[in-house]
């Protein structure tokens, strides 16, 4: 495998689609950063795994919401494989459901934090190194709930939402310098996050089914590959026929 020019960087990859993802990307060839917040054990096994298996990667602490984490992940990464970050998957995500009238603000900002304003930040941080090399991807996990509305989820649904707008923007602004921002919005995937969820909502999907990580992985694989050059400003669902 021709060894990249460029590292990647999944934040809240220790479980779940960001694993997932780090696991895809590794594959390819990416040296990976798993980035996780709290779960250290679990970050250095997708790290292990990866090894094993014959690819690169380092667990990076860091909760995203911080404002001083970007620049801490992308200079742990880049010195410790040497090279620029060339793609960034804006994965790590928090739900903190309720109905409007009983939302608090706690459960508002927390979301819109960790889900938005986070990947604003990484995506700044991001686009300097991938400006510089007319090389880049960035990849935001938004959410179906951007684009179907999902009761008890007004926080969540408008941080996904921004991240779709957000994704649109910025793949306009550097569409020229080689660099691809596109979404992809996963409906119902088989996590912690959805454990718990009442089964019988899967009626509502086509496919009668969850996805799996890996079925979200493999499309954002996709979106950071050479074969996406031409891709920006995309929103590619992975929702069983959800949103269709
Ligand atoms: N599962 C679904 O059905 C579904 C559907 C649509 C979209 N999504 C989106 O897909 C993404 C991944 O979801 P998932 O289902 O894999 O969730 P998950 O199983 O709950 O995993 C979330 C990951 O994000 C990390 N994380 C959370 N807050 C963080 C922070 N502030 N800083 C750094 N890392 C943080 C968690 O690490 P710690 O545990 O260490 O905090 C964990 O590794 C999220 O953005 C989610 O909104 C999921």
């Amino acid at each position: 495998m021709t060894e990249r020019a460029g590292a990647a960087l999944v934040t809240g990859a220790s479980r779940g689609i960001g694993a997932a993802i780090a696991r895809a990307l590794a594959r390819d060839g990416w040296p990976v950063g798993v980035n996780y917040r709290s779960e250290a054990e679990r970050a250095g096994g997708v790290v292990d795994e990866i090894e094993r298996t014959g690819g690169q990667a380092v667990a990076l602490a860091g909760d995203v919401a911080d404002p001083s984490t970007p620049d801490q992940l992308f200079e742990a990464l880049e010195s410790r494989f040497d090279r620029p970050v060339l793609v960034l998957v804006n994965n790590a995500g928090i739900n903190r459901d309720d109905l409007t009238p009983s939302l608090r603000d706690e459960q508002w900002d927390a979301v819109i934090d960790t889900d938005l304003t986070a990947a604003f930040r990484l995506t700044r941080r991001a686009l300097r190194p991938m400006l510089r090399a007319r090389s880049g991807r960035i990849v935001n996990i938004s959410s179906v709930v951007a684009l179907r509305a999902n009761p008890g989820q007004a926080n969540y649904a408008a941080a996904k939402a921004g991240l779709i707008a957000l994704t649109k923007t910025a793949a306009v602004e550097v569409a020229r310098r080689g660099v691809t921002v596109n979404a992809v919005a996963p409906g119902w995937i088989d996590t912690e996050m959805t454990a718990g969820v009442a089964s019988d909502l899967l009626a509502a999907v086509p496919a009668r089914r969850a996805g799996t990580p890996e079925e979200v992985a493999s499309c954002v694989r996709f979106l950071a590959s050479d074969e996406a050059s031409y891709v920006t400003g995309a929103v590619l669902t992975v929702d069983g026929g959800l949103s269709a």
